[in-house]
């Protein structure tokens, strides 16, 4: 094999990896589930961690709205905070790979928007413009959940 065959192997090796990479980066670790969603593939303890993360997100709209009630706009602010993308920040590398780029993205625009509606609340909104971010907001869960479910294949990673 002369040189050059070799280096164009070997870019064609480096352009398969790379395709490959962004195939999983785009696609996650999933699967189609029995009733038609798209099961991500998970290890137990990541499940768990994502379900907390989720169990947290409904609380978060529980307090809002409670919050946008009485009128107490300290409340509202500080739930949504508490659901803002910071919240997600700290999701390990190899759990943020399993996730599919969709699902990642609807993830973040949903944190993201708990962040504005902390923000509007802290500066004068009304509950009227509160609801109706809210109810954009509860759109997205439901889409997601709609889409998506969570299926633990293998035992936790520690
Ligand atoms: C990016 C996708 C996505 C978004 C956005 C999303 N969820 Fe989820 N959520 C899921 C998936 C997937 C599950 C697991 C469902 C399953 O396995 O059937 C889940 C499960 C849950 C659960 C069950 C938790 C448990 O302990 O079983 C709650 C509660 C929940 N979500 C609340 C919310 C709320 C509230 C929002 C919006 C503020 C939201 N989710 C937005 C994907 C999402």
């Amino acid at each position: 094999m002369t040189a050059r065959m070799l280096s164009i192997a070997a870019i064609a090796l480096w352009l398969v990896t790379i395709a490959v990479a962004v195939f999983f980066f785009i696609r996650g670790h999933t699967r189609v589930a029995p009733d038609g969603r798209t099961a991500v593939l998970l290890a137990s303890d990541e499940r768990d961690l994502v379900l907390t993360e989720m169990r947290g997100m409904l609380e978060t709209v529980q307090v809002v709205v409670d919050g946008v009630k009485t009128g107490d706009m300290k409340q509202v602010a500080q739930a949504a905070r508490a659901s803002g993308a910071a919240a997600a920040a700290d999701v390990n590398p190899a759990l943020m790979a399993k996730l599919p780029l969709e699902f990642k993205q609807l993830g973040l625009s949903v944190h993201k928007r708990f962040d504005e509606i902390a923000t509007a609340a802290g500066s004068g909104a009304s509950s009227e413009q509160l609801l109706a971010s809210l109810s954009t907001q509860l759109s997205a869960c439901v889409a997601c959940h709609g889409s998506y479910r969570l299926d633990a294949v293998t035992p936790a990673t520690k």
